[in-house]
C-alpha cells in the first residue's frame, strides 16, 4: 500500500491553507484553552482511545461503560478522532457460539465513530486470549480450524468493510523470547504460516483497511522486536498485505521511560510500513491513600510525551491510541492490584498533567 508521508501531508495542508487565505491556529493562541487532543493533533495523526466495554468491566460494580455512561461518551467524542473497541470485536465477545455472532456492541461503536468523525481500529483477529470456549475446547481437524478462522475473518472484517482504518490482524503472537506463542490455538494447530493467511483474508475482505501486527513489550529493542522485524521482512518479501507494526505501550513507571521507542518504530518505518501506538497507559505504584504525588504525575506526563514524541518523530506513525482515558474504567487496577492511576484523566474526567502535556506536544507538532 502506498503511504502518504507526514512531510507530504504538511505540504498539502499548508498549500490548502494558502489557497483559501486561512491562517493555521497557533498552539496557545486564542483557541488554545478550548483545544482538545483531537483538535490539537497534526492532520496526519489519529488520536484514539479504547472504547470501554466487556472484558474486565463485566465484573465491576458499574454498568457497561460505553452504552451507559453519557458523560463518558461525550468526552470520547470531544477528545478523540479514533476509537478502538476494547473487547467488543474480540472473538469471545463477537463470536460467542460457533453459529452465532454478537454484532450489536461493535455496530454501536462503529456507528458512534461515524457520527463523530472518528476512525475505528479493529481489534483483533488472531490472538491467543479471549477466545470462546467452543473454539478453545472444541475438537476440530486442521482443515476445520482453518475454515473457521477464514470464515470469521471474512464475516467480521467484511461486515465493517470500508469503515475500519486499521485492523490488528495478529495480536501478541511472539513471547518474550521472540518465539511463536504456543498457547495461540491458530499457530499451535496450523503453524506460523497461518499468520500470512490471516493477513491475506483480511485484505480480501476489506482492501482499504491497513493491516497491523500489534504487541506489547516491543518498546525497547530486543529479541521480540527482532522477531517482528524478521517476520515483517518475510511477509513483505512474500507479498503478503502487511501494512503496519504497532507498539501497544502498556508502560509502568517501575521500568523506565520508553526512550528507545522512536528507534524501534523507525526500523519498521524503514521497511515501508506504517507504525502506531495502540494501547498506551502509564501505571504507577500508588502511595498509601491511593493518590499519586505531584512528582509521580510529572513523571507519568513525561512517559506519555516521550511515547507521543517517538511517534511524532517517525514519518509514518499515523495513529496514537490510549487504552482508555479515565481511571474510572482502566483495566490496570484489576490486573495489577498495587498499581493504578494509569490514564490521563481522574475518575471524574478531570485532566491530569499527562493530558495537558500530550495536548501541548500535539499542538507543538502541528
Ligand atoms: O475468562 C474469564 C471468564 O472465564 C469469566 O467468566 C469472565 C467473567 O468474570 O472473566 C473472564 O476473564 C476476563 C477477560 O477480560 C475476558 O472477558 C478477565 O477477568 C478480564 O480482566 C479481561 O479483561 C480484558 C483483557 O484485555 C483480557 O486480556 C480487558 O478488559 C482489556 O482491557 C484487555 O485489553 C488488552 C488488549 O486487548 C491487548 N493488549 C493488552 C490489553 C490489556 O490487557
Amino acid at each position: 500500500m502506498r503511504k502518504t508521508t507526514r512531510a507530504a501531508v504538511a505540504v498539502l495542508a499548508a498549500a490548502a491553507l494558502l489557497s483559501i487565505g486561512a491562517q493555521p491556529v497557533q498552539a496557545g493562541g486564542a483557541h488554545g484553552k478550548k483545544q482538545t487532543l483531537r483538535s490539537a493533533a497534526p492532520r496526519d495523526l489519529r488520536i484514539g482511545t479504547a472504547v470501554a466495554g466487556g472484558g474486565h468491566h463485566v465484573d465491576q460494580p458499574y454498568p457497561d461503560p460505553f452504552p451507559n455512561d453519557k458523560q463518558y461518551r461525550a468526552v470520547l467524542a470531544h477528545e478523540f478522532n479514533s476509537a478502538s473497541p476494547e473487547n467488543q470485536m474480540k472473538w469471545e465477545f463477537i463470536h460467542p457460539e460457533r453459529d452465532r455472532y454478537n454484532f450489536g456492541p461493535a455496530d454501536a461503536i462503529v456507528k458512534f465513530a461515524r457520527k463523530h468523525g472518528q476512525a475505528v481500529r479493529g481489534h483483533t483477529l488472531l490472538w491467543h486470549s479471549q477466545n470462546p470456549a467452543w473454539l478453545e475446547q472444541g475438537t476440530f481437524t486442521k482443515a476445520e480450524l482453518r475454515s473457521i478462522l477464514k470464515k470469521h475473518i471474512f464475516t467480521v472484517v467484511g461486515r465493517y468493510r470500508g469503515q475500519i482504518h486499521q485492523w490488528d490482524v495478529a495480536n501478541e503472537i511472539f513471547d518474550g523470547n521472540g518465539a511463536y506463542r504456543q498457547e495461540n490455538i491458530w499457530i499451535r494447530e496450523l503453524g506460523p504460516e497461518i499468520v500470512a493467511d490471516a493477513f491475506r483474508w483480511a485484505h480480501q475482505a476489506d482492501p482499504k483497511a491497513q493491516l497491523f501486527l500489534n504487541d506489547y513489550g516491543v518498546e525497547w529493542p530486543g529479541v521480540k522486536v527482532d522477531a517482528y522485524e524478521a517476520l515483517a521482512r518475510q511477509l513483505l518479501a512474500d507479498r503478503v498485505p502487511l501494512h503496519g507494526f504497532a507498539s501497544q505501550a502498556h508502560l509502568s513507571m517501575r521500568y523506565g521511560a520508553p526512550d528507545q521507542l522512536q528507534s524501534v518504530l523507525q526500523r519498521f518505518d524503514d521497511l515501508g510500513l506504517y507504525t502506531a501506538v495502540t494501547e498506551l497507559d502509564v501505571r504507577m505504584d500508588l502511595p498509601e491513600g491511593g493518590v499519586p504525588t505531584e512528582e509521580q504525575l510529572a513523571t507519568q506526563a513525561r512517559y506519555y510525551t516521550t511515547t507521543l514524541n517517538a511517534c511524532l518523530a517517525v514519518d509514518d506513525c499515523n495513529s496514537f491510541t490510549l487504552w482508555g482515558f479515565t481511571d474510572k474504567y482502566s483495566w490496570v487496577p484489576v490486573f495489577f492490584p498495587a498499581e493504578g492511576a494509569a490514564t490521563v484523566m481522574w475518575d471524574d474526567f478531570g485532566r491530569k498533567p499527562a493530558y495537558y502535556a500530550l495536548r501541548d506536544a500535539l499542538a507543538a507538532a502541528r
